[in-house]
């Protein structure tokens, strides 16, 4: 068993993979934190508990000081009654008294790992994965919270997720719910972060724990550009290949809150959950609410085996799509070749020179539907512009079949735009509160999700589209955020649901679509990378990784990307550097090494490329119809990531599972005048396998490779690239 109990001392031990958690239930009936770390072979391990008693720490009446809660590591915070440090959660009872004090009632452990009812969770088979639901009530209000901890046999994770009960005679308000709280005893850490903005998702920042709160949040709606449900606590100089690092990530797309404070006693309480601003859930007796499920990822050797299990696990455990385990088509996406300036003769030119150049799938952008000329029309008017489109959606899908490609589509089912029959017949359906103006973001409004009406609409129309005509791919974008959150049919009590509710409304279109349509794969975009989240994954297996397609600004971009997001789910197109706002002309051969690191594919008019291009492109083509397992399925190892300095390399690799092949890829951002080759030690090799490379014209030995090293070819002007492929030979 993964999850063992001693009763004695009331002990958990959970481990998972090469890592182990562990708990205690302490005499006053709390859970308190033991451990989180490297794989421990005993379950002695009370003596780690031990409650810090310091002055100004109130104790519950009748108890011994050392049940102060503020005195001990927790599992789940209490709030108002002596725990001051950041609350898991808040229940406002029938008085509007927010105390919420929930103790230790009860307890099961199961193989593998119950469904998350309306929301992601990660999954596994009953050999590889056992859960552990511990059942915490507060007295005073009867309300039971049901903390599910999850245990993944090869991964050093823990799922954690919360459903909240109301097990009481009276109604409640949940004010504040975390999805998972991690205690230490000590605040030697750096918070590491992913912030970002349109066109620059993903920064990374690093910076040293400070006494009080610091935060990361998205009050946008959507999980957004600007900050990614996912941080890290990891210690002062730790790498890529070295130091502890705890990463946790939150399965979810809208609001979030990641919050790490530093407590009088330098103790660290972390937490990751819904964004308590603008939330609240009402809970009459027996109704109960479930919290979006959190991961938890332990790396003793860097941030480089963080990543790989943040992969494994989203790749194995969380992506349930058909597409999971299949090659993802090649596709050509018209939206930078053309934009809105496109018809029927212009889309099937772009496909037939792509079934001339071998690429898999021609996907239809935006200005195909209602009036669409522009963005100022047209969102939730799902049918097709005739004048653009005179033979129909699937008309076009046919030709573009007989040409021997697939056909991809893209939508934005969460938006309305005024101008649209839509809102002709339903002014009420966009979010809006009353008395107020209604803000537009890219001149459209966003639909009320939390709507049941809406949602049936739109899966409505969509699926007449898909009934009808042969798309086997949709572009799932959202280019705006949320304001005036507001629902017409709530009553007043309810409406911090609605930025919740919206948020269950969009994954149950996505459910309904992929119940109809299960060979459907879906790539996920807002505006670029806005919700580039665990949660989305569950539904789309793929996400577009940012609308600035640049491969030099995409280099940091991805990386940040990869810290948690695997390959596979990263859409990397190459585009026209004359279409580029920087106008940087960065080699076409390093565009193509840069976009295929991800989801692999075209963003350009292929009908204007000269002939060299379309060599380039051939090229390309022939090398991911080779390589393409390799980044959907292997380990990455991210060998150098100098971005800034003259000379400087960004060096990756992605490794087969069975370490018999490896694809290696090297930019140089900017050059350095009179360089000298440089040298790379590659990561994750079998060290007595010999590896060939064919471009290089010889073979080393794995361990050669990993501590000596190889030389790369030399990269002299800015930009420049290659890549390397090594396999096994055999014995
Ligand atoms: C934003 C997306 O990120 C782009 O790729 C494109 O689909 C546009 N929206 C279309 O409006």
């Amino acid at each position: 068993m993964a999850i063992s109990f001693e009763p004695q001392k009331r002990v958990f031990k959970l481990d998972s993979g090469n890592a182990t958690y562990a708990f205690l239930i302490d005499s006053g009936g709390y859970p308190s934190h033991l451990y989180f770390g490297p794989k421990l072979e005993t379950l002695d391990l009370d003596y780690l508990h031990r409650p810090m008693i310091r002055a100004f720490s109130p104790v519950p009446e009748g108890r011994p000081a050392e049940e102060a809660p503020d005195a001990v590591l927790r599992e789940f915070a209490t709030h108002g009654v002596g725990d001051y440090a950041l609350s898991s959660a808040v229940v406002r009872d029938a008085h509007g008294n927010t105390a919420t004090d929930m103790r230790y009632r009860s307890h099961r452990i199961l193989r593998g790992k119950p469904k998350l009812p309306g929301l992601p969770a990660t999954f596994g088979s009953e050999e590889e994965v056992e859960t552990l639901e511990l059942t915490l009530a507060d007295e005073a209000t009867g309300v039971e919270f049901i903390l599910a901890y999850s245990t993944f046999r090869e991964l050093p994770v823990i799922a954690r997720s919360v459903r909240v009960v109301n097990r009481g005679t009276a109604t409640v308000q949940l004010e504040k719910i975390g999805s998972a709280l991690l205690d230490f005893d000590h605040c030697e850490f750096e918070f590491l972060q992913l912030w970002g903005a349109w066109g620059r998702e993903r920064v990374t920042e690093r910076t040293p724990l400070r006494h009080g709160i610091q935060a990361i949040a998205s009050n946008r709606g959507l999980s957004s550009h600007q900050h990614n449900p996912f941080f890290a606590l990891v210690e002062p100089g730790s790498s890529e290949r070295f130091g502890w690092v705890y990463g946790m990530a939150l399965l979810y797309s809208g609001n979030f809150r990641a919050e790490v404070e530093v407590d009088q006693g330098n103790r660290t309480r972390a937490q990751i959950g819904i964004n308590p601003e603008d939330f609240e859930w009402e809970l009459t007796p027996g109704a109960e609410f479930v919290a979006p499920e959190a991961v938890l990822v332990f790396s003793d050797s860097g941030l480089g085996a963080m990543s790989r299990a943040f992969h494994d696990l989203f790749r194995n455990h969380l992506i349930r799509s058909r597409w999971r385990d299949r090659k993802r088509p090649l596709l050509i996406n018209n939206w930078e070749g053309t934009f809105f300036d496109f018809d029927q003769e212009k889309i099937l030119a772009i496909a037939r020179e792509a079934a001339a150049l071998g690429l898999e799938m021609l996907v239809l952008d935006d200005g195909w539907f209602g009036v669409r000329d522009d963005d100022r029309s047209s969102l939730g008017d799902w049918f097709v512009y005739e004048r653009k489109l005179p033979s129909g959606i699937d008309g076009l899908a046919r030709e573009i079949n007989r040409l021997g490609l697939k056909f991809g589509l893209w939508f934005e089912p969460e938006m309305i735009s005024r101008r649209s029959r839509l809102y002709e017949q339903h002014p009420d359906w966009c979010l809006h509160l009353p008395d107020r103006g209604r803000s537009e973001g890219r001149n459209q409004l966003v639909l009320d999700m939390s709507r049941p009406e809406v949602v049936d609409e739109v899966f409505r129309q969509m699926s007449e589209l898909l009934d009808h005509a042969n798309i086997e791919y949709i572009k799932w974008d959202a280019n705006r955020h949320l304001t005036e959150v507001g629902s017409a049919v709530l009553p007043p009590g309810r409406q911090k649901e609605v930025f919740h509710r919206f948020v269950l409304g969009t994954y149950d279109l996505h459910e309904r679509l992929l119940e109809r349509y299960p060979e459907l794969l879906i790539e996920g975009c807002s505006g670029g990378g806005g919700r580039f989240d665990a949660g989305m994954l569950y539904y789309a297996p793929q996400i577009w990784t940012s609308d600035n397609t640049d491969a030099i600004d995409r280099l940091r971009i991805q990386y940040g990307t990869s810290l948690v997001y695997p390959g596979s789910t990263m859409g990397a197109h190459v585009s026209d550097c004359r279409r580029h706002p920087e106008n940087r002309q960065t080699p076409f051969p390093t565009r193509g090494v840069v976009a295929m690191a991800g989801t692999f594919g075209y963003e350009l008019d292929l009908t204007r490329m000269n002939e060299e291009e379309r060599a380039e492109i051939r090229r390309q083509v022939r090398w991911y119809h080779q390589y393409h397992h390799l980044v959907e399925q292997g380990q990455l190892y991210r060998l150098r990531s100098d971005f800034d300095t003259p000379g400087g390399y960004v060096v990756w690799a992605y490794v087969s599972p069975d370490r018999r092949e490896v694809l290696l890829s090297a930019v140089q951002p900017r050059c350095l005048l009179n360089e000298i080759p440089r040298r790379v030690r590659l990561d994750g090799l079998a060290p007595e396998l010999r590896y060939r490379c064919d471009e290089l014209g010889r073979s080393f030995l794995g361990n050669t490779l990993m501590n000596a090293g190889v030389e790369l070819p030399l990269l002299v002007h800015d930009g420049d690239s290659c890549q390397l492929y090594f396999h096994a030979e055999e014995e």
